[in-house]
Order: structure tokens, then sequence, then C-alpha cells
């Protein structure tokens, strides 16, 4: 029996491995990490994050209507720098280090938003522009290698570098994450084409074997020095505390039919909204807006344009809850607690508020649900919340996938 059961065990190890190897050749490779930057704009004036959102929302319904061709985006109202936070990445073009803007709102990369950090001007006469509702750049298209990092590297990317930019104090240009769809118009010498982006490149090269762009923002405190991080190529599973869940993007950018309630309140009906990281707050449509100060008894801080209340109604916020069908067909939600729904107490003073004041995250789109958008779920809900943005393979057209799963800070109390 002994030598039975040692053989059957020889022969079950060796089983084993060679197995091992078609295995591990079979599964994907691990996602490629790139930690991300957060630049706080500690300027104690002039932000205004509800009205830097709001020229975002307005972005992203011009963009369903906008007329086909270059040059076609009216001019923006506000600056994309115009936030409190930025994540950015830091990347090498040509040699040059540049401190891009994650955006999964906008889909083109450029650089050169600082006239001290250019690269050579390129030999072509191709132009590029871009308008953002909040920045703007027009400049020259050229091929470069984009060093992602260190060891993430795009051969031929597309780029821009700007001539003239508006918008973009602190950084050096953007990442654009979104849709290739978002790139069309925005090259003179191809009106009504696009320009693979960088998550299209990577894909194409097999640098990754899936189009998938995962995102883990850390919530902003004044002492915390964890940033977050992107994922190429897959969703670093060990940032997520559950499973994900996929829902349909509906519209050629990222944005995703949900509903919401606060505590047992149906406040928001299904309506589309944009997964964003280059807004700060969470908008809602007009009347959900209302129906949410409403339920919290909150009141416009008249410094800061964002909702206070007073620490009695702090004690009787309900939990904000994002709720939609996945591609499963089940119904899930991904919440925003309390806590979650303050805007960060170290940062009150710089957006002009009072220290000890309590504000929420939560403003109003400015328009109702009825609009093609309908809300924004930016910063203030991914910091709290694991998202991943998957392109179909072989599939440029956009109708891609948003992920979403809990992290140890969807329950955190940082705020
Ligand atoms: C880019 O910045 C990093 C970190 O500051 C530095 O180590 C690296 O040498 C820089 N690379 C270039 C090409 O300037
Ligand atoms: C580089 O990319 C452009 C499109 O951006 C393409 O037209 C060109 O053929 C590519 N060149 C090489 C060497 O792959
Ligand atoms: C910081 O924000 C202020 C107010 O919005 C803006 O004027 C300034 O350009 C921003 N600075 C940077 C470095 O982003
Ligand atoms: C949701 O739709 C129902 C049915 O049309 C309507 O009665 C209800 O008022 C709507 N709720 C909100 C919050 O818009």
């Amino acid at each position: 029996m002994a030598t039975l059961r040692s053989s059957s065990l020889v022969a079950f190890l060796a089983l084993c491995l060679t197995t091992l190897p078609t295995s591990l050749g079979s599964s994907s490779p691990a996602p490629i990490i790139v930690p991300v930057q957060r630049v706080v704009n500690s300027s104690t004036s002039g932000h205004n994050l509800v009205k830097a959102g709001q020229a975002r929302f307005e972005a992203f319904n011009r963009i369903q209507t906008r007329t086909k061709g270059f040059a076609s985006a009216a001019p923006p109202s506000t600056s994309l720098t115009d936030q409190i936070v930025t994540f950015t990445i830091n990347s090498v073009v040509a040699g040059k280090n540049f401190s891009l803007i994650v955006d999964t709102g906008s889909s083109n990369t450029w650089v050169g938003a600082n006239p001290a950090n250019r690269l050579q001007p390129p030999a072509t006469l191709d132009l590029f522009e871009v308008t953002y509702g909040s920045g703007a750049v027009l400049g020259l298209e050229t091929d470069e290698t984009v060093n992602v990092s260190p060891d993430l590297a795009v051969v031929n990317q597309s780029i821009g570098e700007a001539i003239e930019s508006v918008g973009f104090d602190g950084v050096d240009g953007i990442m654009g994450f979104g849709p290739v769809d978002l790139t069309e118009g925005t090259l003179s010498s191809s009106p009504t084409g696009t320009i693979p982006t960088v998550m299209d490149n990577l894909f194409s090269q097999g640098t990754i074997s899936s189009e998938t762009l995962g995102v883990f923002l850390a919530p902003t405190t004044e002492d915390d020095p964890v940033n977050g991080e992107l994922s190429f190529g897959g969703v670093d599973t060990s940032k997520a505390t559950g499973p994900m869940s996929f829902f349909q993007s509906t519209l050629p950018f990222w944005a995703i039919s949900q509903s919401a309630t606060f505590g047992d309140t149906t406040i928001m009906n299904l309506t589309t909204c944009v997964v964003d990281t280059g807004t700060t707050l969470v908008l809602l449509p007009d009347d959900t807006f209302t129906a949410y100060q409403d339920l919290t008894g909150g009141t416009p801080d008249a410094n800061t344009g964002l909702l206070s209340i007073t620490p009695a109604q702090l004690d009787n916020l309900q939990t904000l809850s994002f709720i939609g069908t996945d591609v499963n067909g089940e119904t899930q939600h991904f919440d925003l607690t309390p806590n979650a729904q303050l805007f960060p107490r170290a940062l009150n003073t710089e957006i002009g508020g009072s220290a000890d004041g309590i504000f929420l995250i939560v403003a109003s789109s400015g328009s109702s649900a009825a609009s093609e958008v309908g809300c924004i779920m930016g910063q203030s809900f991914l910091q709290r919340t694991y998202s991943a943005f998957v392109t179909p393979s072989g599939d440029s057209s956009g109708a891609g996938t948003v992920g979403f799963a809990t992290t140890p800070f969807t329950d955190a109390t940082t705020n």
C-alpha cells in the first residue's frame, strides 16, 4: 500500500510538473502596475470644484451633439487643473520626463503644457486640437516612443506636442484613457479618423494581453502617503476586497446606466453616468441633487459652493448607493458611506471653507436626468471603489465595459 501510495504521489507530482508550464503559459500575464502621483493644489482660494465639474459635464454632453470634423468644439470656460487634487503619472517621452493627468474622460495623449518642458518641434505639420470643457490644447501630432513607466513602453504612439494650451498649470499634459472614439475630430489631416490610444497600442503591440486599465485611487488625507496605481492589462485583484462587477458602457465614452438611493429613498432613476478620473466630485442630475439636499438637510456654503452639514446632520447621513444591472443581468450596488460623502476635512481651508466645516462631495450637474449624460462619478467615488475600463479585444468601437469592486477604502473612515 505504502509503495503504491508513494508511486501514485510521484505520478501525481510528475503530472503537476508537466502540466505546470502549460497552465502558466495559457494564463494571462500579470498586469503591469504603475504608481499614480497625487498633486494637491493648495491654492487657498479660487477653487470652484462645482463649476469645474459642471464644465466637464457640459463637455461630455457636447461630445454627443458635436458637429463632426476638426476643431468643431466650443472653447473651454474653466481649467482642468482647477481641481484640488489631480492624479498624474510620470512618463518619459523621447527622453524627457512628463507629468501627465490620468484622464478616463478623454483619449488623446499629449505633452508640452509647460513651455519649459517641451519636445523638439516635430517635422510634421499635422495639427491636433482638443477642448476639454475645462482647458484646451492646440499643437502638432507626431509618433514617439512613450515610456508609460520604466517597464511599460509603447512604440510609435501618435501623441500631440502642445504649441498652445490653456488650463493645465502644474502638469505637462494628459494621458487619455477614454475609448478611441473620443479622438475623432482632433486631427487636421484626418478629421473623421481616430488616433489609436496608448491602451490600443499596448494591446496591438502585444505588451498587454487584455485591453484593460485598472484604477485604484486612495482617498485624500493630508498625511496619507498612499496615492494609488494604474494596472495595465488586467485588474490588480490584490487591491479589491470583493469581486468585480462589469457594466456595459452605453456611449462612446466610459458611461454606464445607474440609479441611486439615499438610505431607503430612490433619488435617481436609471441615468447615464460618466466614470471620470478627471472630475473631483460626484455630480447628480439637478432634481436628484435637490432630493439629496433635502434628505441630508445640507445648505449651500457660499465660500466653497459645496453643501455644508452640521454634526447632527452628519449623524443622520445615510449611505448613497449607485445601483446598476451588470453584464450578467444581476443587480449590483456600490456605495458611498456617510464618511465617503464628506469632502476631506484636511483640505477644507484649501477650498475656502472653514477648518471645522463639514462639506459634501455631491453636487448638481446643473442639468436634468434626461440629458444624454446625467451624472458623473468622479474621483470622490473612485477613491472608494476599484474601477476597471475594458475595451473588448479586437474591437475599437468603444463599446466596452466598466468594472467596479470594493476596496479597503470603501468602508474606511478617512474624512
Ligand atoms: C525622470 O525622473 C526620474 C525621477 O525624478 C529620474 O530618476 C529620471 O532620471 C528622469 N529621467 C529623465 C529622462 O529625465
Ligand atoms: C506608426 O503609427 C502610424 C499611425 O499612428 C502608422 O500609420 C504607421 O504605419 C506606424 N509606423 C510603424 C513603423 O509602425
Ligand atoms: C491651482 O488652482 C488655482 C485656482 O483654481 C489655479 O488658478 C491655479 O492655476 C492652480 N495651480 C496649479 C498648479 O494647478
Ligand atoms: C422614477 O420613475 C418613476 C416612474 O416613472 C417616477 O414615479 C418616480 O418619480 C421617478 N423617481 C425619481 C427619483 O425620479
